[in-house]
């Protein structure tokens, strides 16, 4: 158990690999690739600043495997036709002062905006509801033979980040994207060996983790972020994403992050989160505690961590081995050797509103406020905690309608 484990104490994560602490950067999506998918340099500077902060283990924003399902326009892609060059200036800069950088790499099925893809892919032909039909096209069901090809797309990532010299790969299985909807039974109604019972929804991911496996060796460390439920009527349940965790565990994944939610129920964001759980921070605390029960593999709990006092906690606990967290690290890049320094340390924010709720949505501010001070570190300036929403949603659609124009001349 954790009883003496502080935020400083290192974390052996395999025979090979000591993680300097118990921080974790949970990914965040930069958009800062250039027209090619390739990384600007303005994501060295980013995780340069971070690796300067002291986290131990810092996981990148999704990477897509796909240059053609792109969750956002300026998403970095890492494929045959990636300038590896580049990638080897992040993760340089991302590595220093002994941080383990790992690359968080999607698909993101259904989850495509109507601007990138008429028609995306997903498991079944199901679109998303919510509202969200809106701005996301309804999916046509994958092939046989594409579902292979994907798997196998996942590998070559992990191969080429492997080789462009990040220390891991995460898979990104949570939050309702493609392998999220492969798990889930509301999304994911095929009848073939894909589809139907828990055992043929887990396939993908399974197949996917051994595909991934087989590229990059034992040696390599490989992590998924998974669901700890959808929180959706129909969707994946808590003891379905157990089964999940076990059967990865067994097949010898080295690192379990927990979530949950998707875009239709944003629980990773907070939303729906009891004041009980709220007070203890972490959203998804007392599901990592039942796991903990049941598994060896390392686990890290992300959503909600705000204090030194709230992290130890949750390490002293035993339920989780490492702290996740996303949004404060946007706001203070130094957060670790901030947190470790000082015990009551504590960090607060409002949740970014423009005060027309509809309007927030649609921009999805949660995430593009956060996006904006990210892309102020990557261009050498500080975070601005008071920074206006209604200049972040006129940047958004500045650019967002360039880029619908863009399309269509396409
Ligand atoms: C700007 C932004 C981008 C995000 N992008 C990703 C992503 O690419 N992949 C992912 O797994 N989670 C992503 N998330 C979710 C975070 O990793 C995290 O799960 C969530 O913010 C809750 O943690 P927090 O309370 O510490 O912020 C993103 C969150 C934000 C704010």
């Amino acid at each position: 158990m954790g009883e003496n484990v502080k935020l400083d104490t290192s974390l052996q994560l395999t025979s090979a690999v000591t993680i300097k602490n118990r921080f974790f950067k949970s990914a965040m999506s930069e958009q800062l690739g250039d027209k090619q998918h390739n990384p600007r340099p303005d994501l060295a500077r980013l995780y340069g600043t971070w690796a300067a902060g002291g986290v131990g283990l810092n996981v990148t924003g999704n990477v897509m495997i796909d240059r053609t399902a792109l969750g956002e326009p300026k998403n970095v892609v890492l494929d045959e036709q990636s300038d590896l060059a580049l990638f080897r200036q992040w993760t340089k800069s991302g590595t220093q002062n002994n941080t383990q950088l790992w690359a968080q790499l999607n698909h993101p099925g259904k989850q495509i905006p109507a601007i990138l893809t008429e028609e995306p892919v997903a498991p079944s032909a199901i679109p998303l509801t919510g509202g969200l039909e809106k701005g996301f096209n309804t999916p046509r069901a994958l092939t046989e033979s594409e579902i292979q090809a994907i798997i196998q797309r996942f590998a070559t990532s992990a191969g080429l980040a492997k080789e462009a010299g990040f220390s891991g790969i995460q898979i990104h299985g949570a939050h309702g994207y493609l392998v999220s909807q492969f798990l889930s039974p509301r999304h994911n109604q095929r009848i073939d060996q894909w589809g139907g019972s828990a055992e043929n929804r887990m396939r993908f991911v399974l197949a996917v983790y051994h595909a991934i496996r087989e590229k990059v060796g034992q040696d390599f460390p490989v992590g998924i972020k998974l669901n700890s439920a959808d929180f959706m009527k129909d969707g994946f349940t808590e003891d379905e994403s157990m089964a999940v965790v076990r059967a990865l565990d067994e097949a010898g994944i080295d690192l379990i992050e927990i979530s949950g939610g998707t875009y239709e129920s944003p629980s990773m964001m907070g939303a729906n989160v009891r004041e009980s759980t709220r007070r203890r921070e972490a959203y998804f605390l007392e599901y990592a505690e039942k796991v903990r029960q049941q598994i060896k593999t390392t686990l890290v709990v992300t959503g909600g961590f705000r204090s030194s006092e709230a992290m130890t906690a949750a390490l002293q606990s035993g339920a989780t081995d490492m702290i996740g967290v996303a949004r404060p690290m946007a706001l203070q890049p130094d957060l670790p050797n901030k947190a470790i320094a000082d015990s009551n340390y504590r960090i607060a924010f409002n949740r970014p509103s423009t005060g027309v709720k509809a309007l927030d949505r649609m921009a999805m501010l949660d995430i593009t406020w956060f996006e904006a001070q990210l892309q102020r570190i990557g261009s050498k300036k500080l975070p601005q905690a008071n920074l206006s929403a209604w200049v972040v949603v006129a940047q958004m659609f500045m650019s967002l309608g360039k880029h619908a124009f863009q399309k269509r001349r396409a």
